[in-house]
């Protein structure tokens, strides 16, 4: 064991002096020298420095991407100024050295912090930019991309009880990297995704300038909202536009096994959901043999009641599944449970996950009543994970599918995302081949040509950039990024073209330039 061990550690090590002289080890050197000129030593981590692994698993959500083996930074610098990150993509340039930027690393590939491929490279870590500034009367706020979803909701709720923002479920989501690829959650009906909120941006460029709205122009600040993350440069804040919510919203869970008419009851959602006042949002976990229907609605009881007994009878709500609360308690209490407070939002250490393997669909055509008895037979399987499916229609089905790179609007019923997830037990390849295999089976009910992906469910099963000279390939980018990004895609590509023709930037799934005349 022991033995086995030491050899697969000693062909890592191999392994890694192989990538280390990809660009040569006097570059790296050169880039830890240049860096230290520019940043204090003390945000500076190389991989002997003995507080390196601690800052590198600090925002690691998916422990799969912990493990020996995993392709690490030469070093991780960790900025307290918008000066340290442009120092060090200047360094980065200089010495072909190139940094991937982490804000809440919750990237389900792991990429802001690790390399699917042999690579040297630099982790600019935005933990330490993460100051919310809220303008109670004009209702916006500037929030650096290090901030939390949780940070930023709890900064709003203290200025206002009546104002919030429309962006995800999870607290511990970082700005940076979830506003990149759109952002929804509970408000998505009402108020679209997080960027259909965004009013301006500052951005660290290629060349490490520092450009606001004005100076990026309007083709990449179009392009930073939802084009996915890493490509354009390193988004350093946002200004946002703030949404208002009533003093108190209604929250409902209602579980339905199979036995209890839950095919039934889906087959109906599908139809239902997409199509309810844009104040009523219902989305649906599927798990084993029962459908879990978690509700918010921006009112009462005393209106919703009325409403679902009209509008969705099957699921038989009464005044017993209805909890009262603001908004800000809505966010502890569909993330962390009822028993979690407001101040829990703030604790950016999250509990030690399991590993998880997750990947997503879009669907246009409520799927038959048949089908859902096969689906909850997939559900039934050894090793099987579950679905969440998010409603759409209302304000972000209203915006032309242009209007931003996220593309899935206009025509979408719901989001499917499909998850599995394993203990450091076993290796995962009973789940990801679940995973897998459902996927497949789900193709003929799902959106097609292309088969639409969510960027913000990362999954690099659906297609990975080809280097082909010096700049990643657009035809083969072309494969994942018009799942993600449809017709968009190619809009994408040529901003990239503009703000990084050189393809500084780049990972596994970043947009490839594409240089045109016109
Ligand atoms: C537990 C969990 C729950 C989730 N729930 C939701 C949800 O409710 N709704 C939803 O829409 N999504 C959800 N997601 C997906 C989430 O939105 C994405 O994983 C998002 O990209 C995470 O952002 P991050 O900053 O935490 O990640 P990171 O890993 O830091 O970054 C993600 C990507 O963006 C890049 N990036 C990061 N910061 C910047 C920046 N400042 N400038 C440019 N590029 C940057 C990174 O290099 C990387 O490629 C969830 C994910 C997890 C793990
Ligand atoms: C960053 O550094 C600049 C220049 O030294 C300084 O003017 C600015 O106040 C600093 N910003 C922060 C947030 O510390
Ligand atoms: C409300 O629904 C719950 C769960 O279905 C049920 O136990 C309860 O009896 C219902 N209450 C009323 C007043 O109908
Ligand atoms: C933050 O969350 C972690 C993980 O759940 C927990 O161990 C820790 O006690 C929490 N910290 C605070 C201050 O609540
Ligand atoms: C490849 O790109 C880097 C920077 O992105 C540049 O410095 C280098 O000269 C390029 N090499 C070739 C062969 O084009």
């Amino acid at each position: 064991m022991a033995s086995s061990r030491s050899l697969a550690l000693a062909l890592l090590f191999s392994l890694l002096s192989c990538y280390a002289s990809v660009p040569s080890l006097a570059s790296s050197d050169g880039f830890l020298q240049c860096l230290s000129a520019a940043i204090p030593k003390q945000l500076l981590y190389t991989q002997s420095s003995p507080s390196f692994t601690s800052v590198l698993v600090s925002s690691i959500r998916n422990p799969k991407f912990s493990t020996p083996g995993t392709v690490r930074p030469l070093c991780i610098v960790t900025p307290t100024n918008a000066s340290h990150v442009q120092a060090a993509v200047v360094c980065g340039r200089r010495n072909d050295v190139r940094v991937r930027v982490r804000s809440g690393g919750h990237d389900y590939e792991g990429l802001s912090y690790r390399s699917a491929r042999p690579e040297v490279f630099a982790v600019v870590d935005l933990a330490n930019l993460r100051s919310v500034r809220v303008d109670q009367k004009a209702a916006t706020a500037w929030v650096d991309s290090g901030a939390t979803l949780g940070e930023l909701y709890y900064a709003i709720s203290k200025a206002s009880r009546l104002l919030a923002f429309p962006a995800g479920l999870c607290p511990t989501i970082g700005v940076g990297g979830h506003f990149s690829g759109g952002g929804f959650g509970m408000l998505l009906r009402k108020y679209g995704v997080a960027i259909d909120n965004v009013l301006d941006a500052t951005l660290v460029d290629a060349n490490g300038k520092l450009l606001d709205k004005q100076a990026m122009g309007t083709d990449v600040f179009w392009a930073i909202r939802g084009g996915g993350g890493e490509s354009f440069g390193i988004v350093l804040s946002w200004k946002v536009k703030l949404v208002p919510v009533p003093p108190a919203v209604t929250m409902f869970s209602v579980t339905k096994s199979v036995d209890e008419g839950a095919v039934d009851i889906l087959t109906r959602w599908q139809e239902v959901a997409p199509a309810l006042p844009e104040d009523l949002f219902i989305r649906v976990l599927a798990q084993k043999q029962v459908a879990n229907f978690e509700s918010m609605y921006l009112g009462t009881p005393d209106t919703l009641l009325p409403l679902m007994r009209s509008r969705f009878p099957e699921l038989g709500l009464n005044r017993t599944h209805c909890k009262e609360m603001t908004w800000i308690q809505s966010v502890p209490y569909i993330y962390l449970g009822s028993a979690a407070t407001v101040e829990d939002i703030l604790n950016r250490t999250t509990a030690t996950r399991s590993f998880s393997k997750a990947t997503s669909d879009y669907v246009r055509r409520a799927i038959p009543k048949d089908v859902w008895v096969k689906i909850f037979a997939w559900l039934a399987k050894p090793d099987a994970g579950l679905m969440i499916m998010d409603p759409y229609g209302g304000k972000i089905g209203s915006l032309p599918d242009s209007a931003t790179p996220f593309p899935h609007r206009g025509g979408v019923l719901y989001n499917i995302q499909y998850m599995n997830f394993w203990s450091a037990a076993t290796d995962g390849s009973a789940q990801m081949r679940w995973l897998r295999d459902f996927y497949a089976f789900m193709g003929p009910y799902v959106s097609s040509n292309p088969r639409e992906a969510y960027v913000n469910y990362r999954d690099l099963d659906l297609g990975q950039n080809v280097v082909v000279g010096n700049v990643t390939s657009y035809l083969a980018g072309k494969v994942w990024g018009e799942k993600y990004f449809k017709g968009n895609f190619r809009r994408l590509a040529v901003a990239k073209g503009k703000v990084d023709p050189n393809n500084y930037f780049r990972n596994e799934q970043s947009i490839p330039p594409l240089l045109t005349t016109k």
